[in-house]
């Protein structure tokens, strides 16, 4: 295996299946879970899940092998790769902007992974065991005005983070994971069946999959492609800097396609347990916003037998899944300054994670707990999960379709492959459908 120079400070994967892993563990998260029912509730259903599923695979997946090919190249964070690319350019600027996109996303990300661990704690102790879905939803509202809690779980969300982070040791976790997401899957799969024979739940479905082409304006769609970034980790730098510590043997193609199939196959059934279950239960409705997961699955909980610990089960495995995502957006920054400024990893890791969670603060307190910071995590969730990831996006397909090449992009994905006989239909995607999409989306915005 190589191992370029700074690489050491930098680590790498002991092996393909460990990169994988990592890949598909930052992919997986509270973007599938929590993310996506909620947007796709907001959005008005089907129609947002129908332009999610053709950007996931039209958009996203290029633009994961887009990136995961700057990475590999390059060996650098995503401010070294676009420069070392195109020296003396400002592309490198681009990279600036992704590694600052993911700092922001991860200060309100850290809180709603907060939220996950207390409910773990919520649902083991059984107190919402037989609660009324007004008891639930009154549990919820009155965790997120009360400062000490939601503060306590973000740091504490924070700091297992960064102590991962620190010792260069996410292997451990990514093995771990490897048997938890599947425990996961699992318990998705019982929740999907049980929401889905809840009385009432033909009109959940109907909502979560038939589109309503009614509500499709520019601004649903907006979101549902930007979601598709968002869940795919795609738009700041994370595959880059993932795709950096990898090994030349590894079929880039391949990963990016399963990855995605399985990033959106968790996605998918998390929608099937959600909706459902909402309509089944009387006064929840599907635009909730981020609380929508923590006052719905408590009900499913109920109404299954154990459903406490069930429900604790899937919340510490949510939190797992939330935590390897975590690691991919704090290690794309502490990648940055290790290779830029010269960090040392350890020093790096407690400076940045400690900036992120004060950054978090507002997005933690502004929930009811102070009125001054109120609509703060649905702001940044809009404008940097979503808005900063598609721009993101679009300067990465940009940057590999125009200013790199396809020709040079196409012969890093051939390396650990052979021939990639799409070759020339993921140029066209990457240099044409890619941007042109993202552009028009953004003028028709613009014009209003
Ligand atoms: N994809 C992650 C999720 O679905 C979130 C993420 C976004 C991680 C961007 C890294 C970069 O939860």
């Amino acid at each position: 295996m190589s191992s370029p120079d700074g690489i050491k400070q930098r680590g790498y994967w002991g092996s393909g299946l460990g990169f994988v892993l990592a890949v598909v563990g930052s992919a997986i998260g509270l973007g599938n879970i929590w993310r996506f029912p909620t947007e796709a509730g907001q959005s008005g259903g089907g129609a947002f899940v129908l332009v999610y599923i053709i950007a996931t695979f039209l958009i996203g997946v290029p633009v994961m092998m887009a990136e995961l090919a700057v990475g590999r190249r390059t060996q650098r964070n995503p401010v070294g790769a676009y420069r070392s690319l195109a020296p003396g350019s400002g592309w490198g600027l681009a990279g600036g902007f992704a590694v600052f996109t993911g700092l922001i996303i991860l200060s309100y990300y850290s809180v709603v992974a907060g939220w996950t661990l207390k409910y773990t704690w919520i649902a083991f102790s059984g107190s919402l065991h037989g609660a009324t879905p007004e008891a639930i939803s009154a549990t919820f509202n009155n965790f997120i005005q009360d400062p000490g809690p939601v503060l306590g779980c973000h740091l504490l969300f924070m700091l297992i983070t960064i102590r991962i982070v620190m010792g260069g040791i996410q292997h451990g976790i990514e093995r771990a994971a490897k048997i938890l997401m599947p425990v996961l899957f699992v318990l998705l799969l019982l929740l999907v069946v049980r929401s889905l024979t809840l009385p009432g739940a033909a009109e959940g479905l109907s909502f979560y999959l038939k589109p309503d082409f009614g509500m499709l304006d520019v601004k649903v769609i907006l979101k549902a492609v930007s979601h598709a970034f968002f869940s795919l980790s795609l738009g700041m730098g994370a595959i880059i800097t993932f795709g950096s510590y990898l090994s030349p043997k590894q079929n880039l193609v391949s990963s990016a396609v399963w990855v995605s199939c399985a990033d959106f196959l968790i996605a998918f059934l998390a929608g099937l347990a959600i909706f459902p279950a909402i309509f089944s239960v009387p006064g929840l409705e599907p635009d909730a916003g981020p609380g929508l997961i923590f006052v719905v699955l408590p009900n499913i909980f109920n109404a299954i037998p154990l459903g406490h610990l069930f429900g604790a089960a899937f919340f510490i495995l949510l939190a797992i899944a939330a935590l390897t995502s975590a690691i991919s957006m704090l290690e794309v920054v502490v990648a940055f300054t290790i290779d830029e400024l010269g960090w040392n990893r350890r020093r790096s890791a407690i400076a940045v994670g400690s900036v992120i969670f004060l950054l978090g603060i507002p997005s933690a307190l502004g929930n009811g707990a102070v009125p001054l910071f109120a609509g703060t995590l649905d702001f940044v969730n809009e404008y940097f999960g979503g808005m900063g990831l598609v721009l993101g996006a679009l300067l990465v397909s940009l940057f590999v379709g125009w200013k790199w090449g396809t020709g040079n992009a196409v012969e890093e994905l051939e390396r650990g492959r052979g021939t990639f006989r799409l070759g020339q239909v993921w140029g066209f995607l990457i240099r044409f459908v890619c941007p042109l999409a993202i552009l028009t989306i953004l003028f028709q915005l613009l014009r209003g």
